[in-house]
């Protein structure tokens, strides 16, 4: 056990001759909660995709609790205890919001087993659902097709999908786009409670959002982590401010 649940070793990754991500170094810890900031198109989702498996790095290290994860393909890295969610809404419309969860949690438990235990995985996934279901605040939309949610409760079941498998790592994506102030006060909440002793790994653009969860921010500008460190250290780090926060924060401090 190495202590640090995420770990990017000089990451490259080019689509084609393009660099897209240029010798990415970060560390998370266990436990902690990282919120990853940078201009749009600075390759924030690519880092998501290469860390989930969904894409190859060119070249470099990335490690789960230690253990490299290159050439393992997504879901053996979710068996590892790392789940994701999607910057756009990734839910089955057409299935109701328990059954989402019982499908999330099914997923997170195998698909090889045997017929004897059948049973048994589904009572535990029924078990799990319905504590996801609780902890979402969406008890009450049981029943509901989840693609005639509103919008923020849509987003709110992708949060409880990410989490429902019991991965220690959870990576989210854009979780309050779109939303308003305080729905995006009500996700904040959610994320919290949902991610309580795990490690968090967000792309968000709101700075109130940032602000309110992350233990560090790291910021990527042109496929670097220019810098990762406290919210105050990074509100006033120049290097920062001259790269991509001045005009958020001063918009956040004018609040
Ligand atoms: N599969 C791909 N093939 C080719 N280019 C890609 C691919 N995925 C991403 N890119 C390019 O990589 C760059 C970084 O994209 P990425 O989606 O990682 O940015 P981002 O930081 O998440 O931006 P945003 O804040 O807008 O979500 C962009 O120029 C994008 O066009
Ligand atoms: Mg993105």
């Amino acid at each position: 056990m190495s202590g640090i649940a995420v770990e990017l070793d000089d990451v490259h990754k080019s689509f084609g001759k393009t660099p897209i991500i240029r010798g990415a170094r970060l560390q998370v810890p266990e436990g902690e909660r990282y919120a990853i900031i940078g201009p749009n198109g600075a390759g924030k989702t690519t880092l998501f995709n290469l860390i989930s498996g969904r894409f190859a790095p060119s070249s470099g290290d990335i490690r789960l609790k230690g253990e490299s994860i290159v050439g393992l393909k997504p879901f053996e890295i979710n068996r590892r205890g790392l789940s994701r969610s999607f910057q756009i809404t990734n839910i089955f419309p057409r299935l109701s919001v328990f059954e989402n969860l019982r499908c999330a949690v099914l997923w997170s438990l195998g698909y090889r087993y045997s017929f004897w235990d059948r049973l048994g995985r589904l009572k535990d996934a029924r078990a799990g659902a319905e504590s996801v279901l609780e902890q979402t605040g969406l008890a009450a939309r049981r029943n509901t097709l989840a693609g005639l949610l509103p919008y923020a409760e849509q987003r709110a079941l992708e949060i409880g999908i990410t989490v429902a498998g019991g991965a220690e790592v959870i990576l989210l994506d854009e979780p309050t786009a779109g939303m308003s102030r305080s729905e995006s006060d009500a996700a904040v909440e959610l994320i919290r409670k949902v991610t309580a002793g795990k490690t968090l790994l967000m792309v968000e653009h709101d700075m109130s959002v940032v602000f309110g969860l992350a233990d560090r921010i790291a910021v990527v500008v042109y496929g670097e982590v220019i810098a990762c460190d406290t919210p105050a250290n990074v509100r006033n780090n120049p290097a920062v401010q001259e790269a991509y926060l001045g005009a958020r924060v001063a918009k956040l401090n004018a609040r």
